[in-house]
């Protein structure tokens, strides 16, 4: 079956086309971010108007990649939720359209569901069960994940999610948004030369359970440059130093909880899907936990960790094939709990926890 997958939940529009026979056939990205970055974060109603602008010009780059046409299409994949509603609607009514207009299967796909099928795509995917670390600009989740669709929120954070807070504490910085880039690079810096003098808190670890806070983490980054601005300006070394104890307290934090959730359900893979899975310090502490540990980490290629179409037409894919579709009364959902999801085959559901 070949799925053609549409993103525009947010600032990338993002295009795919995805046989389930051979895999990934193209796939094509427009990134808003030079359209945003005047204004330090995504404009809502300006990334629905680009949405528009794009989708159709990069399918048609996308089909051309891949030396199909749109009669080779066999099922729409489009993201649903959650997201910005207009940006939503730009993709949503643009896949309805072709659907209609193709005679074929439409699926509303959950872009976090997309994220954490991503790692599908490599080499060498994971085997269900695992836990999966959902860490993009929007959510901080650590999932038990059974099978597709099959879902246990084990912890989220209560307030900002950790790329936000990578974003905002960049901003403080007069760092470009998007931030978790640009910490990561001068993170790298400082760790390579003079290291950093500050330790920021690794908020919530000193207490039971799988949620995060990543709201105060910010207050003391703001804190830091404000007693740094009383003696002087901020200078690029001071940059450097807090970006590094900030990237440190984000990973620990992580660190310490997926720890804590693989401890806690005796699984022994981990999958770190979402923007900030990019980030090459928490890549290599939790590939490091997971050797202590005798366990696995799983992530996509860098390009799949953040929004991208190929997430979509996967997982958009596998539930088309397990028989589920839209019809044409696919609504957009803005916010849209992940455990709401259907599972793609009732007989998972018996899949003992520890059964690896
Ligand atoms: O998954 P994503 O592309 O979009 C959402 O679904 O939110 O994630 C974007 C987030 C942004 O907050 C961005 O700053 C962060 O991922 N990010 C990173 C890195 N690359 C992207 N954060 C830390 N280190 C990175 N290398
Ligand atoms: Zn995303």
């Amino acid at each position: 079956m070949i799925v053609l997958g549409i993103e525009t939940s947010c600032d990338e529009t993002g295009i795919a086309l995805y046989d389930s026979d051979e895999g990934l056939l193209a796939h094509a990205l427009f990134s808003q971010v030079d359209m945003h970055v005047d204004y330090g974060g995504v404009v809502p109603e300006l990334a629905s108007r680009d949405h528009i602008r794009k989708t159709l010009p990069l399918i048609n780059e996308v089909l051309d990649a891949a030396r199909r046409n749109l009669s080779d299409v066999d099922g729409i994949a489009v993201t649903a939720g959650p997201g910005l509603v207009g940006a939503l609607l730009a993709g949503t009514c643009i896949a309805q359209g072709l659907a209609y207009a193709l005679n074929c299967p439409l699926i509303g796909v959950h872009h976090m569901e997309g994220h954490l099928l991503a790692p599908m795509l490599e080499e060498n995917p994971p085997e269900f069960p695992f836990i999966a670390l959902l860490v993009s600009g929007g959510h901080t989740q650590l999932v038990k994940v059974m099978g597709i669709g099959q879902y246990e929120i084990l912890g989220e954070s209560v307030d900002d999610a950790a790329g936000e807070a990578f974003d905002k504490a960049a901003k403080m910085m007069g760092l470009d948004y998007p931030g978790g880039p640009r910490i990561a690079a001068l993170a790298e810096q400082a760790r390579k030369h003079e290291g950093t003098p500050y330790r920021f808190p690794r908020p919530m670890t000193d207490r039971p359970g799988l949620d995060f806070s990543f709201s105060g983490l910010k207050t003391f980054t703001l804190n830091t440059i404000q007693k740094i601005e009383q003696m002087g300006s901020l200078t690029e070394q001071d940059r450097t130093k807090i970006a590094l104890a900030f990237e440190e307290a984000v990973v620990d934090t992580l660190r310490i909880k997926c720890k804590r959730a693989l401890t806690s359900t005796g699984l022994s893979r981990l999958v770190i899907a979402g923007g900030v899975s990019a980030n090459k310090h928490l890549r290599k502490v939790l590939e490091n936990l997971m050797a202590s540990m005798g366990a696995e980490v799983f992530y996509a290629r860098n390009e799949f960790c953040t929004d991208n179409g190929a997430m979509i037409a996967y997982a958009g894919c596998q539930r088309l094939l397990a028989g589920q579709s839209e019809g044409q009364a696919l609504q957009v959902r803005p916010r849209w709990p992940m455990d709401e999801l259907p599972p793609l085959r009732k007989e998972l559901h018996d899949v003992h926890p520890h059964a690896q």
